[in-house]
């Protein structure tokens, strides 16, 4: 069984599908939809393969395949603090919780020490790539890199660019040294090997300014230059997360203050720096810093011009609604932002998030929007998303190829799809995984709940088709599983965790 997102409104899943990963890539060869039992051998040799050449793994019943989640924002160095100092908001959680903890990667033993066990379980959780957040140490977030490289996790790795604004104990010096140890950490990533038969890096650099309140103009205005000599490099920040940050980012840079983007914007004069008043998201735009490959993470509070901005550059919004309410942020108007055409996935935020699992952020993007549905008097009547619910299939793309899209890499991840990456999970929701919270698939077939066919229709049977009955695994797999039910975890083919690798 196979579940794969097509698009924000619809899924496929495939009760009966068979397919094909390259050994030697690490990519998906083919897919066939629909392969009746005892019909698997005549369709490999339609595929010109003798069956000795290939391993046939089997799926049971309960079990099904679906593309790993991807995590666009999560804070590598914050998984020890999560749980901790949850009454606070934003900055005084910053400076009260976060800014001790990330210090301790000054020491590069505790650091490997630290993201052995921290990367472990983000591929456990089933997150193939995350888009991690390192601290400001050059040593330590070299680290991370090879730890994430020697499991074989896909990942962007950065490290925090911050300047000012910061305690004396975690701060860098200048805009000067920021940019060096950036430098320097880009040139180490891209001199780590690519993955076994792959001339593709798993692990890649990505530029990231912690804020635009951490950060001086003259080091956003450097990173901007370093963005636009490699348009390839990837960009990532936090924007419109809390009242509080936004009033200070405004008053940090006043719009007198700010460059003319390096792209005019059609319409600029309103929504730049030029502009009379300054937008959170105008600051990264006047440094050159929005483009299809940037990740904002949050976008809780954006004004209608911070829209048309994000989605003229397109860039992506990483939703990471777990934080947004345990730090009290806000409610992101994610249907709203989905009807505009921006590219939403999901983060994490560990650990403004508590749990470094996506299901969770799932479960918190579905109650997210049912609050906004809720709030909402009259849901505008021509849109598809604005003010109303999440449904399964668009939260299922969220956490999957919408995240593909925000990190700019929807046409090698994000769906299980020929050509692509086989970056997949076994799920199981069969009773014997462990995990009560999740009606077990096996249970299922004892009750008589499935009902294929007459076998079971008529006594308590449903009547469900096997489609119908995969859509409800998923969907008991999405609001009531856990790591639990994450049996295996592939990257670029490769086997590296779930509850089943040793
Ligand atoms: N803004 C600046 N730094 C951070 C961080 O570490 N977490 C969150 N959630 N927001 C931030
Ligand atoms: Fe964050």
């Amino acid at each position: 069984a196979l579940v794969t997102p097509v698009s924000l409104t619809a899924y496929r899943a495939l009760p009966r599908a068979l397919l094909a990963v390259s050994r030697e890539t690490g990519n998906i060869e083919w897919v066939e939809d629909d392969v009746p039992t005892g019909e698997v051998q005549d369709v490999l040799a339609r595929h010109g393969f003798v069956s000795e050449a290939v391993d046939i793994v089997e799926l049971k019943l309960g079990e099904f395949l679906m593309p790993g989640f991807i995590d666009t924002h999560i804070h590598a160095p914050q998984i020890p603090n999560i749980g901790s100092g949850q009454q606070h908001e934003l900055l005084d959680w910053l400076s009260e919780v976060t800014f001790p903890m990330e210090s301790r990667f000054a020491d590069p033993s505790f650091a490997k020490r630290a993201y052995t066990a921290i990367i472990k379980r983000t591929i456990d959780y089933g997150s193939t790539t995350c888009c991690y957040y390192g601290t400001l140490h050059l040593e330590g977030t070299n680290i991370l890199a090879d730890v994430i490289h020697n499991y074989g996790q896909r990942a962007f790795v950065g490290k925090c660019n911050m300047d000012r604004n910061s305690p004396d104990y975690y701060v860098e010096p200048s805009p000067e040294a920021s940019i060096t140890a950036t430098r320097d950490l880009i040139t180490h990533i891209r001199s780590l090997p690519p993955a076994q038969g792959t001339t593709e890096p798993l692990v890649r650099p990505i530029l990231t300014p912690r804020f635009a309140i951490s950060c001086t103009s003259e080091l956003l205005s450097e990173l901007g230059k370093l963005a636009a000599a490699d348009p390839s490099l990837a960009i990532q920040t936090h924007i419109s997360e809390n009242e509080s940050e936004i009033v200070f980012t405004k008053q940090l840079f006043p719009a007198s203050s700010l460059p003319a983007p390096p792209v005019p914007l059609p319409g600029a004069a309103k929504v730049n720096g030029t502009a009379k008043e300054t937008t959170y998201a105008g600051v990264y735009d006047a440094f050159g810093l929005l483009r299809e490959n940037t990740v904002l993470a949050h976008a809780v509070h954006l004004e209608e011009a911070e829209v048309e901005i994000i989605k003229a550059r397109r860039a992506g919004v990483s939703h990471c609604p777990t934080s947004n309410f345990n730090l009290r942020s806000g409610c992101a108007r994610i249907g709203m932002l989905l009807d505009r055409g921006v590219k939403v996935g999901l983060g994490t935020d560990v650990s403004g998030g508590f749990s470094p699992s996506i299901l969770t952020a799932v479960q918190h993007a579905s109650m997210c929007s049912k609050v906004v549905a809720m709030r909402s008097s009259s849901p505008p009547p021509h849109t598809h998303f604005t003010d109303r619910q999440l449904p399964v299939p668009t939260l299922l793309y969220l956490a999957t190829l919408g995240g593909a899209e925000v990190c700019d890499m929807q046409s090698r991840i994000g769906s299980l799809a020929p050509g692509k990456a086989f970056d997949a999970l076994v799920v199981s929701i069969r009773n014997d995984v462990g995990n009560p919270a999740v009606w077990g698939a096996d249970l299922d077939e004892e009750f008589g709940v499935r009902g294929s066919g007459g076998e079971h229709g008529d006594e308590g049977g449903r009547g469900k088709t096997d489609v119908e009955e995969l859509e409800g695994m998923l969907e008991r797999f999405l609001f009531c599983g856990d790591d639990r039910n994450v049996r295996r975890v592939y990257v670029q083919g490769k086997l590296i965790g779930g509850k089943e690798f040793r």
